[in-house]
């Protein structure tokens, strides 16, 4: 292995640490390619619909983004991409295929298929010339640098600050600002490895976890819940808030954790269902921007002008010490691969 830890533990805890050097220069170098960002724009602008394909972590930042554009009024479909075969292409279509190495094949044979039923392609990969770009109408590289944890952080920071580039971009939103984004990632992680510690701590104890948000908050919630099982073990499920009191409720009872991620566009609805959750005994931990829920056991709270690049590094940072303090190595989970090229 050439890559060097450079004193930190672990790659993944590294690489959160890099988390705003590699938001600032995936900025800066969309920033500086704007031809290709207009082109891409206007491709969006005129879809039919935009279908969204992605893996593992790469698809909650899909599905993101996804969410995102319908609150405009387009069609937008979020596609797992392994379930490809689900939909049916056609002209009119613009796919954002969603890929760190972009070379999982999942996501090669969904932009392959919808391809040749005349879609086109955008591909967002941080691998120059990936077998995915490769396949792509457009490219957008994310500028993350090498990620070595098998486990993706500041790839998904990374892969979140461009769609939301493109987002504010298309929507005539105020993308400038988006420069200073950096700086929002570092305060966050700075501000929180304290109690980030103490809640992954906390949560490697637990045998099972519910993660819940609403709205652009759910993709976090998923990528909080997906993370802490890779690195740590331990069972954790994301809802949207809402839904949780239709089935996965019943398992809350005395010390079951659940994990509210709170971006701070609903925060009363999501109060109503802490609530719920604290009637049962539930052990609440929040993840609020903005605006505070209240009433949780364990309250983290950040302001921000883009909540979702502040939430991502938290909820890393909950799964590498969960991982840790387990004794566990949160570079090399088992079972898992960094690139999946196997159907
Ligand atoms: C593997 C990795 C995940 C990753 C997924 C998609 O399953 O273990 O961490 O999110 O592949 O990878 P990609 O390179 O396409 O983003």
């Amino acid at each position: 292995e050439t890559a060097s830890k450079e004193g930190y533990p672990h790659f993944m805890i590294k690489e959160i640490h890099e988390s705003p050097k590699a938001v600032r220069d995936t900025i800066s170098s969309l920033v500086s390619d704007l031809d290709v960002v207009e082109k891409i724009s206007e491709e969006i602008r005129q879809a039919e619909r935009v279908i969204i394909t992605g893996a593992g972590t790469s698809y909650h930042a899909g599905l993101y983004f996804s969410l995102l554009l319908s609150r405009e009024g387009l069609t937008a479909i979020p596609l797992v991409a392994s379930e490809y075969y689900n939909l049916k292409g056609r002209k009119g279509d613009l796919v954002v295929a969603i890929s760190q190495s972009g070379e999982t094949i999942d996501v090669l044979l969904s932009i392959r298929k919808l391809k040749s039923e005349g879609a086109k392609i955008v591909s967002i990969t941080n691998v120059i010339e990936s077998a995915i770009a490769r396949e792509s109408d457009y490219k957008v590289y994310m500028r993350a640098g090498p990620e070595i944890g098998v486990a993706a952080t500041k790839t998904f920071t990374t892969q979140v600050a461009t769609l939301l580039f493109l987002y504010s971009y298309t929507f005539g939103k105020e993308w400038k600002s988006l420069k200073e984004a950096d700086k929002e990632v570092e305060q966050a992680i700075n501000l929180t490895e304290g109690f980030t510690k103490r809640i992954g701590e906390e949560l490697s104890k637990k045998a099972s976890v519910y993660y819940l948000g609403r709205g652009l908050s759910l993709p976090l919630a998923m990528e909080g819940a997906l993370k802490i099982k890779e690195v740590s073990y331990v069972h954790a499920e994301a809802y949207p808030a809402g839904e949780s009191k239709h089935g996965p409720i019943s398992l809350v009872e005395s010390g079951f954790p659940v994990v509210f991620i709170n971006d701070g566009e609903m925060p009363e609805l999501l109060k109503n269902n802490v609530m719920e959750m604290k009637a049962r005994g539930g052990k609440i931990f929040t993840i609020s921007v903005n605006k505070k829920i209240g009433e949780a056991d364990t309250e983290v709270f950040l302001s921000s002008k883009f909540p979702v690049l502040s939430i991502s590094p938290v909820i890393q940072l909950i799964a590498y010490y969960a991982a840790v303090s387990k004794g566990l190595d949160p570079d090399k989970p088992r079972n898992l691969a960094k690139t999946v090229t196997v159907e």
